[in-house]
């Protein structure tokens, strides 16, 4: 063995013991008669020692080494006359009594130390030396742990893990397929999943009645600090259930994750459907760690000669409490925040209910104190509250009245990253209109089952079936999504019906569900969680990257392996495939 012990591990009750450590050298010092190196593994931090006047032969040596080599070193443990009390081995230090180079290392492009002066793109290329790094190795153990977390919590509930594969075909989550050529079937593709969907409802009609994998799925859609184009799903499924045994289930699963990684117990969670979080929050995953809900205006706004609000579907505010006294400056500023592209409101409209109890609007023009009152009952105002109002086209308002209560929230120190509000939105619409293709296009997944009472709705209005559907969003992040899925097979031909999909289209990308539908299939449901969404919510961070190991960038690329590429002449004739500019 290269070492006896880690260099995280040593401490006053190993004092006089003769040890070995291998690892890397994170910094020396030469103060003259002493040099002290700190070696490092993954597991900590050790001082070494080496004297000029005891051993000046080794201390030359020593002397020579740069950053980041890697030695093994034997000596004694020693307590250490300048303690360091915030690092388990600060009471300790290594008498150096011989060393070995097990490899060299050229200096690396950036320090690795918790605050490095390394850019992103750099410690990407070098990942390897960033995976050395404090903060990097922690949140890879969080992840660690969370998933052998997950997979005792599911064990405990006899759920099994089974793997699905990976080449398979097109499975529509509304994203579109990473396609890999097959050679042996010249001009065909297989598609990587973009969920195991399909296979774990087959699994269900396989009589694997609680089914989980912690599982890489493929995506090709634009990226952000929370997507990835290869990221990883907890996906589960359950036969015989009904949507609240899902809930219940999963819900007792994140309480679980809570108390033991974190140690919070965390309430019940609430439960809104998906008309109530729009109306309140303009939004399918509400941040509900701070109130600030939507108060609906039109009946006290519109008839008064003002235009905006006249013409307006949806005339809707939000109370930002105390906050009467922003000045022109601040209020100016809020109204640009709206108005930029990715908000998209036209313009902000202020009640300032001040503190003397007298109103100052930015609309007194056709409202009196009167009414401004009026409003602030509404909105259960005090004297120091500020109103802002929005008003437009109904979808576009609640987007844009969103942006800016979360806005406010962070303005408001509202967001604190140790609060966590999970809440569970259930009852979405089972289809979505889509301008573009001018269809329907399924809001979760098509395999989802739509609310018993509305299935006569399905071909006659459509846009208003409710779906067995439900969203787990925690502090804002959609976390999970899952659904009681449809067994049947008629029912399931309908919903490709209702999609636009001919009986020969749903039958060539589908028929092999559709035709297990006919073999008894179980009812059942399942859901999937954003596994590096909910490893990043427990670490504090709005990026998915940092808990992954190897991430790509915002452009799909990895940049240390040079990730995608070209392939050669010969493997693009193997299969049969040419470019075309
Ligand atoms: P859905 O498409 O909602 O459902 O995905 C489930 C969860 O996966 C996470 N997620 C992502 N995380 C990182 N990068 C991405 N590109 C990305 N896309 C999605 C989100 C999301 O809530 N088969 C269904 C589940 C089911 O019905 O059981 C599905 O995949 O946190």
């Amino acid at each position: 063995m290269l070492r006896t012990h880690t260099c995280g591990e040593l401490n006053i009750k190993n004092i006089g013991e003769t040890i070995k450590l291998s690892g890397w050298i994170q910094k020396s010092r030469d103060l003259g008669g002493m040099t002290f190196i700190d070696i490092r593994d993954r597991y900590g931090i050790t001082q070494l020692v080496f004297n000029m006047e005891t051993n000046s032969g080794l201390c030359g040596k020593a002397r020579k080494l740069g950053r980041e080599f890697v030695i093994s070193v034997s000596g004694k443990v020693k307590e250490r006359s300048n303690k360091n009390k915030k690092i388990p081995t600060g009471e300790i230090e290594i008498i150096v009594e011989k060393f070995d180079i097990l490899n060299k290392s050229k200096i690396p492009p950036f320090t690795i130390e918790d605050e490095t002066d390394g850019g992103e793109e750099l410690r990407m290329k070098y990942r390897y030396l960033d995976l050395r790094r404090n903060p990097v190795r922690k949140n890879l153990e969080l992840r660690h742990k969370m998933a052998l977390e997950v997979r005792k919590y599911l064990d405990s509930q006899k759920f099994i893990e089974i793997e699905t594969p990976v080449l398979i075909k097109s499975t529509p989550e509304g994203a579109r397929d990473f396609v890999v050529p097959s050679r042996m079937n010249p001009g065909q593709f297989y598609a990587l999943p973009q969920s195991p969907q399909t296979f774990k409802q087959l699994l269900m009609i396989g009589g694997y009645d609680r089914y989980y994998q912690i599982v890489k799925c493929f995506r090709d859609e634009d990226l952000r600090a929370d997507r990835q184009p290869e990221f990883t799903q907890i996906d589960c499924e359950m036969a015989f259930v009904e949507q609240n045994d899902v809930l219940n289930t999963f819900e007792k699963m994140i309480k679980h994750l809570f108390k033991v990684v974190k140690n919070i117990e965390l309430d019940d969670f609430i439960r809104i459907s998906y008309n109530t979080a729009m109306k309140f929050y303009g939004s399918d995953k509400p941040d509900i760690r701070f109130d600030m809900k939507f108060v609906e205006l039109n009946d006290v706004t519109q008839g008064k000669g003002f235009k905006v609000f006249d013409d307006a579907e949806l005339v809707v505010g939000i109370n930002a409490s105390e906050c009467a006294d922003y000045s022109r400056k601040q209020l100016d500023k809020l109204t640009d925040f709206v108005r930029k592209p990715q908000v998209g409101a036209n313009g902000l409209i202020y009640v300032k209910y001040n503190l003397d109890g007298t109103f100052k609007s930015s609309v007194d023009k056709f409202f009196n104190e009167g009414d401004l009152k009026k409003w602030a009952e509404k909105f259960d105002a005090k004297p120091g509250d500020l109103l802002l109002i929005l008003a437009g086209e109904k979808e576009k308002t609640q987007k844009a009245l969103c942006e800016l209560r979360l806005e406010m929230g962070n303005k408001l120190d509202l967001r604190d990253t140790n609060k966590f509000c999970p809440l569970w939105i259930t009852d979405f619409p089972l289809l979505e209109w889509n301008e573009e293709s001018k269809r329907y296009h399924a809001m979760h997944h098509p395999f989802t089952s739509p609310k018993k009472e509305d299935i006569d709705m399905l071909s006659t209005d459509p846009g208003n079936v409710r779906a067995n559907a439900y969203d787990i969003v925690i502090n804002g992040i959609e976390i999970g999504g899952g659904s009681i899925r449809i067994h049947d097979r008629e029912l399931q031909k309908e919903m490709f019906t209702a999609l636009g999909f001919t009986e020969e289209e749903a039958q060539a990308q589908f028929g092999f569900l559709m035709n297990a539908f006919e073999y008894g299939a179980p009812p059942h449901g399942g859901i999937a969680f954003g596994f590096d969404r909910l490893v990043a919510l427990f670490g504090g961070s709005d990026s998915i990257r940092d808990y992954i190991a190897f991430p790509k960038n915002n452009a799909g690329r990895d940049v240390m392996i040079d990730s995608p590429s070209t392939i050669s002449a010969e493997q693009l004739k193997e299969l049969k495939l040419k470019i075309t500019e």
